[in-house]
């Protein structure tokens, strides 16, 4: 039952524990229904608080408590402890010395559909602590500045749980009467309980090694479920691969003698880093060149990789409350970025992370929930794992190496691991340690951390013929965002270069600067500030934001010729994108004015022609080839626009699809021969390339919707080898009105029902879908067999795909989409609030539309609030997109 009056948690209310504990000894007995749990804690009183408070309150929830006992005595009376909902308080406990304080109680992981604390997911009890679920397992200082020494004992039916893990080195096990067998695992390192682990089941292991730099011998080990074993080879890699990449550019080397990864079907996020047993969703282990894509290749990599690199960023050193969430997150998913970057292109990792923080993450931080990096209230911590904590802390730690560069940034990070190594830190230790060692002052960086909004930066240029000089100013502005009415300026780096009108590089000199370079780091710090380039003999076309050097929104009036010059000769490879981006995004926003004011639509033929000069060059990055050709998506131009008309944007983009399809068809056609070919299993960058370019030109082609094309698409699907190529051909069949639709959506699923992974594809191409049938289907779909509700990745695959990735059908203006939303949320609300609240995202962004669609997604939202049995989780989203207004 809902808290009738949840409470609201505040930064500024901090302080040190009241005790520490400094060692654990946990015994689980296991059972799916039962399962006891003892632990003996080591405590004493922190000498740093200033509490007189003799009691002691730990954090648990839904436990039930058998006994209590301390320093071995007599088990505790009634009278001298209080249980409540969420605490257990003992009266008084020594002051002056370690005591031994034993609990015993029950927990049902059956019951726990909330995938928090001790669960079963398909058979296997597993955990997930992060970030307070650990008081679901025990009585214990669940916050994470209480970092403790942990040793587990599991114990279990030998047919039941054969396999029995813990975090750290095994250091005992044997057999018990009745079938049963126990395991000790030791944890010689300190942490806090969030990154604690247990699992236990019928699990399979593929096991490897790695020798580390200064030559120790790691286990590594991968455990999944029994038919799942043939697809674990990618992750066992990427973990090498991850391994490596963190001694050479961080200097950062393992720790434990072993290191285990789980793969679970149900859970809620991606992944999680516990010490030395990290936890995954399949969705980001498992991969066969069959029944995973391209991108999930790529993004398997990269979460195995984010994992990892908590062992030093999160683990070693972590956070001294949840409100510095992303001194681990921000600086883990930098690390990942830098990782995948570095594994793949370059270019392209840039591009599709600014893609993601510009629509996600913007819409995020011009919304009624819009926080800064480091929130300073919440009501529900697992509400705080944001596109914001996570992708904008990321920018926020990249513009502090852009600020130092990269060896300045090397000597910060090893500076920030040797001063913090075990310890419970801020995001300002982190700031700290960069300055000292790069002898800069953060001072106004600082600000990044606690404002939230994007900040919009306005540039302006003036050409002075006679000075030779080139005047670029620059001013900032940042909306107003909850409860931040006035902002003060940032501290932005914003990356310039300049190109001669023949293309090629223009000197970037700054009056008093140093030499002339070929791009320069302005520093912007004021509101308005003016930097003046010389020795300029002709007019120079301006590249600005280079490798989106800061999360801001940039305006610059730039004529549609300028975008297609920068697109044709920018040597940045992300503004040479970008530039295409804004071509294109300019011409499709024009075309939605003509819809929105009865004017017929003509694509200007400058688009084409910008389009046909890609086309036409050679590139040795198929990836980035693919990007560029690619329209700005829906979501994203819906971000420009002052009331989003979901349909005026589908219309408007399909027809410049249409148009390129038409008049490129020749090239598109040629592409798709000179590099539709089967290297199924090749996953090199070659590969990869012409895969996407490919399914690239399949895609536009499809629109041209005539029988040869239809056999095209219905000829890659038959002969598919791989899922990428499988998928893409799918996708186009579904997405445009192909006479083989239904008995290729039937084949898919008749081949690959026993592929979980494979059939949230199904379901997420169906719900993503633009014909018109598509709601009908997502309602009948809700009915399938394979449907379940308890499932995060199948309601991720169809109700979060219908909602986040579908605009046009989701919010159809009779409301259908809303209430079809609402009405799971709802149900999922006694399921699992994490996931309930997640989906309620899709409703918080009302005020962007049309004043009927606003009072539609509105009455929805009071509808979830006003529900009975409403989490903390769900209410929190829900109450505050309701309550703030923007201006
Ligand atoms: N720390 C995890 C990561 O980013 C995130 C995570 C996994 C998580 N599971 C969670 C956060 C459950 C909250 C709740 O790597
Ligand atoms: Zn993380």
């Amino acid at each position: 039952m809902r808290d009738p009056n949840p409470q609201t948690i505040y930064l500024k209310d901090y302080t040190v524990p009241e005790y520490l504990i400094h060692s654990v000894a946990l015994n689980f007995t296991l059972d799916d229904e039962n399962t006891l749990v003892s632990s003996r804690l080591t405590l004493s009183r922190n000498p740093a608080s200033q509490s007189r408070d003799t009691s002691l309150t730990l954090s648990g929830e839904n436990l039930k408590l058998m006994r209590i006992n301390l320093d071995d005595g007599n088990d505790l009376s009634k009278d001298q402890y209080l249980q409540t909902q969420d605490s257990l308080i003992i009266n008084a406990v020594p002051q002056q010395q370690r005591f031994v304080l034993s609990i015993e109680n029950a927990i049902n992981p059956k019951a726990n559909t909330a995938l928090e604390g001790l669960y079963l997911s398909n058979g296997m009890l597993c955990t997930q602590c992060e970030a307070e679920g650990f008081r679901k397992i025990t009585y214990f200082l669940d916050r994470p500045d209480v970092m403790t020494l942990f040793t587990t004992t599991l114990v279990g039916d030998k047919d039941r749980y054969p396999v029995l893990l813990s975090n750290g080195n095994k250091i005992a096990q044997g057999e018990l009467s009745d079938n049963r067998h126990w395991v000790t695992w030791e944890d010689p390192f300190n942490k806090p309980c969030y990154l604690f682990a247990l699992v236990a089941g019928q699990l399979e292991c593929i096991a490897d090694r790695f020798t580390t730099q200064s030559g120790r011998d790691i286990d590594l080990q991968i455990f999944v479920e029994k038919h799942d074993i043939d697809k674990c080879d990618h992750a066992m890699e990427s973990l090498k691969n991850a391994m490596h990449w963190d001694e050479q550019v961080y200097g950062r080397e393992y720790d434990l003698d072993l290191y285990m990864i789980v793969a679970v079907s149900h859970f809620n996020m991606g992944a999680m880093e516990n010490k030395g047993l990290n936890v995954f969703n399949t969705k980001f282990v498992l991969a066969r060149p069959d029944t995973a894509t391209d991108f999930d290749y790529e993004h398997i990599e990269a979460v195995i990789g984010h994992e990892y690199f908590h062992n030093w960023t999160g683990n070693r050193i972590t956070c001294r409350d949840w409100f510095q969430l992303s001194l681990k997150e921000g600086f883990t998913v930098f690390r990942d970025q830098e990782f995948t970057g570095d594994r793949t292109s370059k270019a392209v990792k840039r591009i599709e992370d600014v893609n993601m923080l510009r629509t996600r993450q913007f819409a995020e931080d011009a919304g009624p929930l819009a926080h800064p990096i480091r929130p300073d209230a919440y009501i529900e911590i697992n509400n705080f794992y944001t596109l914001t904590v996570y992708e904008k802390g990321a920018e926020v730690v990249r513009m502090i190496r852009t600020l130092v560069g990269a060896e300045g940034f090397r000597k910060g990070s090893d500076l920030y691991f040797e001063r913090h190594d075990g310890q419970a830190v801020t995001c300002d230790d982190f700031v700290s340690a960069m300055e000292a060692a790069n002898d800069i002052d953060l001072t106004q960086f600082r600000r990044w951390y606690a404002q939230a909004g994007t900040p919009l930066l306005t540039a302006r240029q003036h050409y002075d013929p006679s000075a030779q000089t080139l005047t670029l100013t620059i001013s900032q502005s940042c909306p107003p965002t909850p409860g931040q009415a006035v902002k003060e300026p940032l501290h932005i780096p914003v990356t310039v270069g300049l190109l001669n009108k023949d293309g090629s590089v223009a000197p970037c000199k700054l009056q008093d600067g140093d030499q002339a370079c070929d791009e320069v780091i302005l520093q912007l710090t004021q509101s308005e500030q003016a930097f003046i380039f010389e020795g300029l003999a002709e007019q120079p076309v301006v590249s600005i934001l280079r490798g989106f050097s800061a999360p801001v929104k940039l305006v610059m009036e730039r004529s549609l010729e300028e975008s297609a010059f920068l697109l044709s000769y920018d040597s940045d490879t992300f503004n040479r994108w970008e530039a295409g981006q804004q071509l294109a995004g300019q011409i499709i926003m024009g075309l939605i004015a003509d819809l929105q004011n009865g004017r017929g639509m003509h694509v200007n033929p400058i688009m084409i022609n910008a389009f046909k000069q890609v086309l036409e060059q050679p590139w040795d990055d198929l990836s980035y080839f693919s990007l560029l050709l690619n329209l700005p998506s829906e979501t994203y131009l819906a971000e420009q626009m002052q009331v989003v008309d979901v349909e005026a944007i589908h219309a408007a983009r399909e027809f410049v699809t249409l148009a390129l399809a038409e008049q490129l068809q020749t090239q598109l056609q040629a592409l798709y021969l000179n590099n539709h070919r089967d290297e199924s299993g090749k996953f090199d960058a070659g590969a990869i390339g012409r895969r996407r370019i490919k399914n690239t030109c399949l895609s536009y082609l499809s629109k041209l919707e005539n029988k040869d094309i239809h056999h095209l698409s219905q000829q890659q699907f038959n002969t598919a080898k791989n899922m990428t190529d499988q998928m893409a051909a799918l996708t186009v069949i579904v997405n445009n009105p192909h006479p083989a639709k239904q008995q290729c959506l039937d084949s898919f699923y008749r081949q690959w029902q026993a592929e979980a992974l494979v059939i949230d594809k199904w379901f997420t191409l169906q719900a993503s879908n633009s014909m018109p049938d598509t709601f009908a289907t997502v309602q009948a779909l809700m009915q399938h067999p394979a449907f379940d509700l308890k499932n995060p990745n199948r309601v991720r695959s169809l109700i979060g795909a219908f909602s986040q990735s579908n605009p046009l059908h989701f919010h159809a203006s009779n409301g259908q989409g809303y209430q079809f939303l609402t009405d799971q949320i709802i149900a999922l609300n006694t399921l699992n609030p994490q996931i309930a609240s997640r989906m309620v995202g899709a409703l918080t962004a009302w005020r962007r539309y049309d004043e009927g669609r606003q009072a539609l997604m509105k009455a929805q939202l009071e509808r979830i609030i006003t529900t009975e049995a409403i989490s903390k989780d769900v209410y929190e989203v829900a109450s505050k997109s309701l309550i703030y207004k923007a201006d």
